[in-house]
């Protein structure tokens, strides 16, 4: 695979289909383009925004043209998505040349990172709101409407926006991401999060449990559980683990996890990212014993060199990672596991880049998110270390893991050949949409399967007879009867 192609991919795989926005009406002329960047989370905050300006008359619109207020949710984690957004922004830029009433603002982490240099110095957009200041969208805009540049980047150490259902911009009506925490406080050293989405806060259980029942309500069928990292989720407890008010009840993520999965057999749980130095037993073992939570683990590892590992500031070692492994595979013996992996970070050497392809194959993920290391500004590794493994070497040890990476999701899917899954109906196949269906099994792999007498939302035994090393190819055999 081509290596920008694998980053791009990789980027918008994590985080699903590109911003989806609702027509809307002509109502007061308020028309609301989103589009989003970068993380799964992003994706989510958008739905936030359409829900806060929902409330002042803003309808959102999947047309651009028609919009007269348009926001791009952005992202920083590497330069190449920066890049991206700069080149869109630059096309607003023109186009209010001859539409002078268009608002373009942008959010998110570059909005925070930039500040007001995206507005007084470049002057690509009239309103620039951090991660944390969504609220204020509506005093920002009349504030841009009376011909005035609105800025706000305060991060809030509280503020989890709880309380507000978001508007659901992808109009799939199966999957649904929830944020269970914001902010970030593990300080990787090449990591950008902390300093664009700040400290970590945990928001109240009794809320996520709503919005989980509400979309269960809706038709939804399942539910992805989004933090930074979601095992240090906690509720009413320190981050020692001490209990803050002795009155309420405490909750942690196996917790949290455990009340999701308890509402609906029918409503599949998946959360990320986990994090090897937090997950803990307690949360493998819900997973194991509810069928519905999915037998599947995004756990990034970034570097099978326990040196580097240092150097990024991760919290674990090589072995710590290996323990972690096996514990999945002691509890959960059925349960997929993928990564992230970055390569050429700082003073990386070619021994150390070799750990990386060694505990590939040891580990034998089902699939990667790999990346080039791209130096970002204000982070640990900036102020510390040079970036200097040279862009050639960078990209020839990504070709390398891309490539060793084709192999095992390749080899892991064969195994699943001859075997049955259930699997989630989410809609027409995108290439063969006439013929075909697709959705995913439990372990988050993609299986196709010709149209049949069920839809979207549906649960169908699939069995396999083919597979590439991105996607399964097979039948249906079953369709299930909801539970309830
Ligand atoms: N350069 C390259 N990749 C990065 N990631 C985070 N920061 C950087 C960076 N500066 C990757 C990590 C993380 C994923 C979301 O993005 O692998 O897990
Ligand atoms: Fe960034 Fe590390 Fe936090 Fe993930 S856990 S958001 S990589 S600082």
């Amino acid at each position: 695979m081509n290596k920008e192609k694998n980053e791009q991919e990789a980027d918008e795989n994590r985080q699903g289909e590109a911003t989806m926005v609702k027509p809307g009406s002509k109502l007061n002329g308020k028309k609301l383009f989103i589009e989003s960047y970068g993380c799964a989370m992003n994706f989510a905050d958008s739905e936030v925004v359409a829900s806060i300006l929902a409330k002042k008359g803003y309808t959102t619109t999947s047309d651009e043209k028609e919009a007269n207020v348009i926001l791009i949710n952005t992202c920083s984690i590497r330069e190449n998505a920066e890049t991206r957004v700069r080149r869109r922004l630059t096309n607003f830029k023109n186009r209010k040349k001859h539409e002078p009433t268009l608002i373009v603002g942008v959010l998110g982490c570059m909005a925070e990172r930039l500040k007001k240099r995206l507005l007084e110095e470049e002057k690509l957009v009239d309103l620039v709101a951090g991660p944390d200041a969504y609220r204020d969208l509506p005093s920002l805009l009349e504030e841009v409407g009376t011909g005035q540049k609105a800025v706000n980047v305060l991060l809030s150490r509280e503020e989890t926006y709880a309380d507000i259902s978001p508007i659901k911009l992808d109009k799939s009506g199966v999957t649904s991401f929830v944020s269970i925490t914001r902010g970030c406080d593990n300080m990787c050293s090449f990591c950008v999060v902390p300093f664009t989405r700040g400290r970590e806060r945990s928001r109240d259980p009794q809320t996520i449990l709503n919005e989980c029942r509400d979309l269960l309500e809706r038709g939804y069928r399942e539910v992805t559980l989004l933090g930074q990292n979601v095992d240090s989720y906690r509720w009413n407890l320190t981050s020692k683990g001490e209990i803050k008010d002795t009155n309420k009840p405490t909750t942690n993520f196996a917790e949290l996890m455990e009340m999701v999965a308890q509402l609906s057999p029918d409503l599949r749980i998946r959360f990320s990212t986990s994090h090897p130095k937090d997950m803990s037993d307690e949360v493998l073992n819900i997973i194991a014993k509810y069928e519905n939570v999915c037998n599947y683990i995004h756990l990034p590892i970034q570097s099978g060199n326990t040196e580097v590992l240092a150097r990024m500031n991760r919290g674990y070692s090589r072995e710590w990672y290996l323990e972690r492994i096996e514990a999945i595979h002691r509890i959960i013996p059925d349960c997929a596991i993928s990564t992230d992996i970055i390569t050429g970070f700082c003073d990386e050497t070619d021994d150390e880049h070799a750990d990386t392809i060694s505990i590939m194959k040891e580990v034998k993920w089902d699939f990667s998110y790999m990346y080039k290391y791209s130096e970002r500004p204000k982070t640990l590794a900036e102020r510390r270390f040079e970036d200097n493994v040279p862009e050639n070497v960078k990209a020839a040890r990504l070709t390398e893991i891309i490539d060793l990476q084709q192999f095992h999701s390749l080899e892991a899917n064969k195994k699943h050949v001859g075997k049955t899954f259930k699997v989630l109906v989410e809609g027409p196949s995108k290439r063969k949409p006439d013929e075909f269906m697709s959705g995913r099994t439990g372990h988050n792999t993609k299986a196709v399967f010709p149209i049949g007498d069920f839809g979207k939302c549906d649960y169908v035994m699939v069995k396999i007879n083919d597979c590439t090393a991105a996607t399964l190819l097979g039948e249906v055999i079953e369709i299930l009867p909801p539970t309830n």
